[in-house]
């Protein structure tokens, strides 16, 4: 069966990094993580956003780019973000999320990998 015209299942997705590391080693979980994530899943729901043919909030592990840290990834459009408080989680919410925009200002730089 071809799915070439089927709907996503989810509009979009957007997975954080949630990585702990034991011996005090940097890790997004030392960075805030846990509070983005939580506070991205709240928004998105109060938003009315969550859900089918909506945005899905998902936990990661390690994504391997964690010199960018602490760092979410958007699907489908493979966009990388590097926030710092809970102001930048509303902006990538409300633009990109909802909107479709991408936060510039907040794109991890293309050279931070591991
Ligand atoms: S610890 Fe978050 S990307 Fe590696």
């Amino acid at each position: 069966m071809s799915s070439e015209n089927a709907a996503p299942y989810f509009k979009r997705h957007i997975f954080f990094c949630l990585n702990e590391r034991k011996n005090n080693e940097a890790c997004c979980a030392q960075q805030g993580a846990q509070a983005a994530f939580d506070h991205c899943k709240n928004r998105i729901k109060d938003l009315g956003l969550a859900g089918p043919g909506q945005v899905r909030v998902n936990k990661a592990g390690c994504l391997d780019r964690c010199s960018g840290g602490p760092v979410a990834v958007v699907y489908p459009e493979g966009v990388w973000y590097t926030y710092v408080d809970q102001s930048d989680i509303d902006e990538i919410v409300e633009s990109h999320l909802k909107n479709g925009q991408v936060v510039e200002r907040l794109v991890t730089p293309a050279h931070l990998g591991r």
